[in-house]
């Protein structure tokens, strides 16, 4: 159940208090079986609202675990599994994560494997995890510098959104959020592409948060929902995905770490411009793809790589998980809605596109 709304507390107070028989009082405060995790800073910012919404959590009952890209590690994990189990977590138990998209997955992760699988709720609170990672059942952890190469398909049973915790994040991590955001109105077109084109609300602006998360919400589930292990369509969700992910890690090899949405947006951009390519209606995917760079360039900084960084980019993109043998395979927008994937494209169009943002980036 995906819940997005105003009023949380009501909301995951009788989540939870329904979870448990009636007599409980709407507290958890005497039951053990409710494990909640999270990161310095949501336990900092959030925690507090929701130890409210409970009448008072257990301290043996929160793990608090660090920040960010450091949480999605074999370590951490262990120290998740140790928690648990050194608190009689046992099938039954339900584990609550409280955080940004890495908390989430390294706590679905957990949650997944623990003993086989219990239950997990998110409560996204960073706008990636809101309208992309708390979503769509993907769980996983790093491998050192390889991304997510462990993990699960599992959903989570419940997940609460709400625009409330928008307003305490950093704006690189709002801006990075809104690279799925635009992603998902490229995909959707119509009135969700007109709204990407518009500047984002102010984070006190919950109205218009709460429709903007709501359309993201239900693109995402409908697509996981008619696919939900990536054999075909979800793979739309990778747009601006494949040169993003090759910039990504290129910057952090470079010690230049870039937020993962900058390096999606600047994707996008760069997969509008291949997409003329192959389009059979080239005016038409040139004016799109205009549009795409105009958005991109007005809210993120150019990502900067040279000519001679070519071959290392190409090299990422070789080893994307959607290409097929040698074929390098792509998800594609032609116009607003009109998107595609498994779209094969020679080495030669890539390439001309990264030069052609060497000689003009913005
Ligand atoms: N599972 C999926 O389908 C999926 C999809 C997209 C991304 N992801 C993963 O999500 C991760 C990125 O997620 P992210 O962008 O949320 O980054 P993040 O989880 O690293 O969070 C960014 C920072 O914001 C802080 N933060 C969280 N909530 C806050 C709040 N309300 N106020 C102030 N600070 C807050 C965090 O502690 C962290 O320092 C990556 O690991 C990526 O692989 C997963």
């Amino acid at each position: 159940m995906i819940w997005c709304g105003l009023d949380i507390a009501t909301e995951f107070s009788e989540a939870l208090s329904s979870r448990f028989d009636s007599t409980s009082n709407n507290t958890i405060a005497p039951k053990p079986d409710v494990f909640f995790l999270c990161s310095h800073s949501t336990h900092s910012l959030c925690l507090s609202f929701i130890d409210d919404c409970v009448g008072g959590i257990p301290e043996s009952n929160i793990l608090t675990i660090p920040d960010g890209e450091e949480a999605k590690s074999l370590i951490i994990c262990e120290s998740i599994f140790n928690w648990l189990q050194s608190n009689n977590a046992q099938r039954g138990s339900l584990l609550i994560n409280i955080g940004g998209g890495a908390l989430c997955d390294v706590g679905g992760f957990c949650a997944s494997t623990y003993l086989r699988g219990i239950e997990f709720w998110n409560i996204p609170t960073t706008l990636l995890a809101m309208v992309d990672a708390s979503v769509g059942g993907k769980t996983g952890i790093n491998l050192g510098h390889y991304k997510n190469y462990i993990g699960t398909f599992t959903q989570a049973s419940h997940i609460f959104i709400t625009p409330h915790w928008l307003k305490t994040l950093p704006q690189t991590e709002i801006l990075s959020g809104w690279a799925e955001v635009i992603k998902h109105g490229i995909l959707l077109g119509g009135k969700a592409w007109q709204q990407v084109q518009q500047p984002m609300p102010n984070t006190n602006d919950y109205q218009a948060w709460l429709s903007i998360l709501q359309w993201n919400i239900k693109i995402k589930s409908r697509i996981v929902s008619e696919d939900f292990e990536e054999k075909g369509q979800r793979k739309l969700l990778n747009l601006g995905h494949t040169i993003g992910h090759a910039l990504e890690s290129f910057s952090l090899d470079q010690g230049k770490a870039i937020p993962h949405g900058f390096a999606v947006a600047w994707g996008l951009a760069l997969e509008s411009a291949l997409a003329i390519s192959v389009s059979t209606e080239q005016e038409t995917s040139q004016d799109f793809h205009q549009c795409i760079k105009e958005i991109v360039q007005n809210l993120y900084p150019p990502i900067h790589f040279t000519q001679s960084d070519i071959p290392a980019l190409m090299n990422y993109i070789r080893a994307d998980k959607k290409n097929n043998n040698d074929t390098l395979l792509f998800s594609m927008a032609f116009t607003p809605g009109d998107c595609r994937f498994n779209i094969p494209v020679a080495p030669e169009s890539i390439i001309k596109v990264l030069n052609d943002y060497v000689g003009h980036p913005h």
